[in-house]
């Protein structure tokens, strides 16, 4: 079945490596059939947190807002794509996510990290699964960390390694499931 999974990326900087992982994994689940829109904080210009999305009128926030809004609504779970810096979480990821709640509501949540190092970014995502399960998306058990993420991955986002294509299949897996399993958790009704 098909899925509407936003791969969410947190780096804006104009070198920045995290563009390779999220094309790669918008390739992947456009392969399986999923519709899989890139949220790029750099191409949608989100600003510094200034409102929540659900604290301006309704049909009055900024642009941006409105467009991943419409987004999130229709998603049946997000891919995150975070950096490590200084052992935690980009300012742009949080920046990024922090501008909805309600939004993400009753959907799962995977975590793609990488980093220029051996380590991978876990150290980050330890700290974004508690954050996502805070804005009520929680991770799927398996991580995606991407090692030396140059080497790894193109700039185009095609795999250079075997082991992951591999690794990322089983990824997406997982959170399939639990994506379909939440769809239809949903279609009954939520708590609130
Ligand atoms: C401010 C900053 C802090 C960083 N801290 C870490 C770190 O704690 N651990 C790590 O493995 N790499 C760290 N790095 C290196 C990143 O893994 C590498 O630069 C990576 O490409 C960052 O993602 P980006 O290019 O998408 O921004 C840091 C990089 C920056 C810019």
């Amino acid at each position: 079945m098909s899925l509407v999974c936003p791969v969410i990326l947190g780096s804006v900087r104009s070198d920045r490596q995290g563009l390779r992982a999220a094309r790669f994994l918008v390739g992947a689940l456009e392969a399986r059939g999923h519709e899989a829109p890139l949220v790029d904080p750099a191409a949608l210009k989100l600003p510094l947190l200034d409102r929540m999305y659900t604290e301006y009128p309704r049909g009055e926030a900024p642009e941006a807002l409105e467009t991943l809004a419409a987004l999130y609504g229709r998603a049946d779970a997000f891919v995150v794509v975070s950096a490590e810096y200084n052992h935690s979480i980009p300012p742009a990821l949080s920046n990024t996510l922090d501008h909805f709640l309600e939004e993400y509501f009753w959907r799962p949540s995977a975590i793609c990290c990488y980093s220029a190092g051996q380590y991978g970014g876990v150290r980050a995502a330890m700290q974004l699964r508690a954050m996502m399960a805070e804005l009520g998306a929680p991770s799927i058990p398996s991580l995606l960390p991407i090692p030396r993420i140059g080497k790894a991955l193109s700039e185009g986002g095609e795999p250079t390694e075997d082991w992951l294509p591999k690794a990322t299949n089983r990824f997406l897996d997982e959170l399939t499931w639990y994506a379909e399993a939440l769809r239809a958790q949903r279609r009954t009704g939520t708590p609130y």
